[in-house]
């Protein structure tokens, strides 16, 4: 069978946030037409590994809404028909013609980076939309019809305080999206940024775990499910039964095989990961003249997969078994884990799982690197 994930990588933005480290490249409007036409190319070359049913597909960036519009609806076009059409927005990219388009391009789950709602916070991450911004965008998505709304927030930003997570959490609760990612701020050392607010972050690493525990804290108490580390999602019993997990995130957690198209995209396919190499330039020069672009690949061996398999799969809230595992588990290590109630061994009829407790679950990276053997 082959994969039933893709994920698309469109890597142009308006401009670049201080603390961003993903393949971007800002403005080259003149260029996202030929980008795309290589996006298309390679689709064309790589689209034999898919399944014949694509279960999701999701277009990251990058702002993948700052794409021109008409480029931008050519490749939804073309897209495989898919189950979870996502595409991550920037809020100043949202307009009604915005909306419409992604609508009639057969995209049904949007993920909008909010990042923060106080003014000051923003400004601090270098982001051009303001609270407003966030705010008329989700009007808008919703006025176009969109009933999968996903925000991201991020904590942690230098000048931070856990009064004004309160208000982000408050603020972005108000706007009801059915689905949120709240992430710690990472800041790579060496960047401008860590530079600019070195102090500051160190501060903030302190305050991190506390931070953590009130956004888990504030989300379930207003009925989201912590389903994921840095991911929730409506209940169930409060949107008629809808399972609103990001169905393609899970895909990666669940350690499903995925093809993943664009400048630095990373793809993981019969034991074997491969990542296009960054540059504009040398990946649409190497479509126009129909060749694979230039791309390092690694192979996955069994242990591997079983290690990647653990690491990620504990960061769901469901019981992972222990026999898709059982190399990577150091037993001993999960017994003496059990008995400091981190996790949990448990025996069903399937067989027997493990999974981290809720106070495991603050711990996180941790508690599961001690579980590797
Ligand atoms: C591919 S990024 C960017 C999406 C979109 N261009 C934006 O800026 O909103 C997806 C998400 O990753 C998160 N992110 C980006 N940089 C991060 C960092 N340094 N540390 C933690 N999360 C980060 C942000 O919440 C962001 O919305
Ligand atoms: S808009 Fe998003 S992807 Fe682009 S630089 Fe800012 S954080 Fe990075």
């Amino acid at each position: 069978m082959g994969a039933r994930h893709l994920y698309v990588h469109l890597p142009f933005c308006a401009h670049r946030c201080g603390y961003c480290d993903f393949v971007t490249v800002v403005g080259r409007r003149e260029q996202h037409g030929a980008y795309v036409d290589a996006l298309l190319r390679e689709l064309a070359l790589e689209g034999g590994v898919l399944a014949e049913h694509v279960e999701t597909v999701f277009l990251g960036g990058g702002t993948p809404t700052f794409t021109g519009g008409s480029e931008l609806a050519r490749l939804l076009d073309a897209l495989p028909e898919t189950d979870e059409l996502t595409v991550e927005a920037n809020p100043e990219t949202v307009t009604p013609e915005l909306a419409r388009l992604l609508r009639a391009g057969g995209v049904n789950r949007v993920s909008l980076g909010a990042q923060s709602f106080r003014p000051h916070l923003l400004s601090v991450l270098e982001r051009r939309a303001g609270p407003d911004d966030v705010r008329r965008a989700v009007y808008l998505l919703r006025d176009a019809g969109f009933d999968n709304i996903s925000l991201d927030l991020l904590y942690g930003i230098p000048g931070q305080s856990a009064a004004d997570l309160e208000c982000d959490l408050a603020d972005a609760l108000a706007l009801e999206p059915e689905h949120l990612s709240c992430y710690e701020l990472e800041a790579k050392p060496g960047t401008r940024f860590t530079h600019a607010h070195g102090d500051e972050l160190a501060r903030q690493a302190d305050a991190m775990e506390g931070y953590f525990e009130q956004v888990v804290d504030a989300l379930t108490a207003a009925g989201y499910r912590w389903y994921e580390t840095a991911n929730f999602c409506l209940e169930p019993g409060r949107v008629g039964g809808r399972d609103l997990r990001a169905r393609h995130n899970l895909a990666y957690w669940w350690g499903r095989d995925y093809l993943g198209i664009g400048m630095g995209a990373v793809s993981t396919l019969a034991g074997a990961r491969r990542r296009n190499l960054p540059g504009l330039g040398r990946y649409v020069a190497a479509l126009q003249e129909g060749r694979t672009p230039p791309r390092e690949t690694e192979s996955l061996d069994e242990a591997t997969k079983e290690r990647e398999r653990l690491l990620l799969g504990l960061r769901l809230d469901e019981p992972l078994p222990v026999a898709d595992v059982a190399g990577a588990l150091d037993k001993k290590a999960a017994e003496r884990l059990v008995a400091g109630g981190l996790v949990e061994l448990t025996e069903n009829g399937g067989g027997p799982t493990v999974s981290l407790t809720r106070r495991g679950r603050f711990l996180g990276g941790g508690v599961t690197v001690e579980l590797l053997a």
